[in-house]
């Protein structure tokens, strides 16, 4: 354990940590469509995932760098201590989405890799850990997976609180839903913590056309071929409408292969006038709530959108961990700031 505490800020190591977006979202210090997410008391210490394309936008976007490893390949003794674990572990094999292969859950080898996050918990024993998984996870080989993986958990030492948040309550322009489990090593933390409320409900959901970039309509790249219309309309009449995007409303969830959206898939697009285009990945970022300023071109468009389709959106971690910072530290930042009136008079 790192046990800092006052001034200084918690320690953070991220498995699977993508190109960032949690580890953007603990940290906090950026700005989503003219709204600034201040600087939350975290700094990551220690970043691994083996996809060397989402390490390399990770690398481009943080002072701190990531290692492009296996976690598998995890030594305990390389993690440093830290305050806090986070593990977005990965989730095709949980996803409703995964049905052609099946959904083999915990039985498939990329399943199992949460007891990598178990296993550092183990050894590191931090004050708090924060893993992310699609919602399927809830029931996933017939609902046994999610009290087998919570169980696992707990048998590190650690009390667990999870919900299912849905991304479109919390500024975010996505209705994302996805499970958050939060654990705690202490009790006391565990009583403490509260989970963020919505805080955008109804008309003040951010919405697609907010995000949407209106210089992509007039570039030809992005739309689908006459050939791809006419193939999907020789399946069916019409565009299945839950595809085509209402720019009024947040937007449907989007994934890692948004590079590969075709017009008979589930992925969501856009009309504009008569015809369907795909998204850029700048706006999959920004539905994504990743900030302007967010580089990601040193990789192809293929990767940029394998990689922010993977993330958690920063805006919603963000509301998280300030949920666990107003929850569990409270007396800590109280103290802090009569320590440093005293220091004054
Ligand atoms: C859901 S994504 C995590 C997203 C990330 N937390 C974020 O917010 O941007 C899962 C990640 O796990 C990584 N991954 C999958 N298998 C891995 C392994 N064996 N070792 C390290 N990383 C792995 C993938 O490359 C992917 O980036």
């Amino acid at each position: 354990m790192a046990e800092t505490f006052g001034n200084s800020k918690l320690k953070v190591a991220s498995l699977f940590c993508g190109c960032g977006g949690m580890d953007l979202g603990i940290q906090g210090g950026f700005n989503f469509l003219n709204k600034h997410y201040a600087e939350l008391p975290f700094e990551v210490v220690y970043a691994v995932d083996n996809d060397a394309y989402a390490t390399k936008i990770y690398n481009d976007n943080f002072s701190h760098k990531c290692e492009t490893k296996d976690v598998r390949e995890i030594v305990a003794d390389e993690v440093p201590d830290h305050d806090i674990l986070l593990g977005g572990f990965p989730c095709q094999s949980f996803s409703i989405s995964a049905q052609n292969p099946p959904r083999l859950g915990y039985k498939d080898e990329r399943g199992q890799l949460f007891f990598e996050m178990v296993r550092v918990l183990k050894e590191k024993q931090p004050r708090f850990f924060i893993a992310e998984n699609v919602k399927g996870l809830l029931s996933a080989n017939k609902r046994k997976a999610f009290p087998l993986i919570i169980k696992e958990f707990e048998k590190a030492g650690y009390h667990i609180h999870y919900k299912l948040l849905n991304a479109s309550e919390f500024g975010v322009p996505q209705k994302r839903e996805r499970v958050f489990i939060m654990g705690f090593r202490d009790f006391v933390d565990y009583f403490n913590f509260k989970f963020p409320l919505p805080n955008t409900l109804d008309s003040s959901k951010i919405v697609l056309k907010q995000v949407v970039d209106k210089k992509a309509d007039k570039d030809e790249k992005w739309f689908f071929s006459q050939r791809a219309v006419d193939g999907m309309l020789r399946v069916r009449e019409k565009m299945n409408k839950g595809r085509v995007q209402d720019l009024n409303e947040p937007c449907n969830t989007i994934t890692s292969h948004l590079a590969k959206v075709s017009l008979n898939g589930t992925d969501p697009v856009l009309m504009v006038g008569e015809r369907y285009r795909r998204f850029t990945p700048r706006e999959a970022a920004c539905i994504q709530s990743f900030p302007l300023s967010f580089k990601l071109d040193s990789v192809s468009d293929n990767r940029k959108y394998r990689a922010i389709g993977n993330a958690v959106p920063p805006v919603l971690m963000w509301n998280v961990v300030n949920a666990l910072v107003n929850s569990c530290f409270e007396e800590t930042i109280k103290q802090a700031i009569l320590n440093e009136f005293q220091e004054i008079l």
